[in-house]
């Protein structure tokens, strides 16, 4: 699996010919590392509805004809818009053509009238993947690895709006991932954070994860 950062919360995975992108905010990102108009998937992931996080999925949607997948309300907000959509809700699982994808509870706003922010576990040419979104740490996490064992997981570590590096060295040892990325950080200095420094800490209390820093624009193959 291809895993490519393109900034914020906007990672691209591509496996078996298959494309996942989520939670693209690339308009006035400042890590961005890419246009709305270069960006291509099968589907879009969207967490939840502030701005950096649906960010251009509506865009990178109707042009690309990827089908925006996310919880009933922002899904219906992305549909009454003009996108294709298919709407889940936290606790669901679904098959789709590259895998299956579980929406998950976040501890987060949605950023839409009604409905709860969410987190993704997704499975891409066999692999398990772990999209946190915006969220606070939680004890169901445990829960979360048991459910589904984790190749990848892609966790927030900016604190001030979601979990900081100490919460979510926590939360690595609660999901067990084999591969953790960090993500959600020095965006805004509001939200900076040593990634490097995190890297030390969870794997030195957590060895069996390796966490692989990703700059915005890098790949990694997992
Ligand atoms: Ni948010
Ligand atoms: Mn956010």
């Amino acid at each position: 699996m291809k895993v490519t950062f393109l900034g914020h919360a906007c990672f691209l995975l591509e496996d078996s010919g298959k494309s996942i992108l989520t939670d693209p905010y690339l308009t006035g990102n400042p890590q961005a590392a890419a246009r709305p108009g270069e960006v291509n998937a099968d589907y879009i992931l969207v967490s939840h509805a502030h701005q950096d996080h649906l960010g251009d999925a509506l865009e990178i949607a109707k042009r690309s004809g990827a089908t925006i997948i996310s919880t009933a309300e922002v899904a219906r907000m992305c549909a009454e818009e003009g996108a294709s959509t298919h709407a889940m809700h936290i606790g669901g699982k679904h098959d789709f053509d590259f895998g299956f994808v579980r929406i998950t509870p976040a501890f987060h706003g949605a950023g839409v009238p009604g409905g709860h922010a969410c987190g993704f576990i997704f499975s891409l040419g066999g692999r398990n993947v772990y999209f946190a979104g915006d969220t606070g740490i939680f004890g169901d996490m445990e829960l979360l690895g048991r459910l589904e064992p984790l190749d990848l997981a892609l966790l927030p570590i900016g604190d001030n709006y979601t979990m900081g590096p100490s919460d979510a060295a926590v939360a690595v040892g609660m999901l067990r991932p084999k591969v953790a990325v960090p993500m959600h950080y020095s965006t805004w200095p509001l939200i900076k954070a040593d990634p490097l420094e995190w890297k030390k800490r969870v794997e030195s209390e957590y060895p069996s994860t390796e966490v692989m820093v990703v700059n915005p624009g890098q790949s990694i193959e997992i």
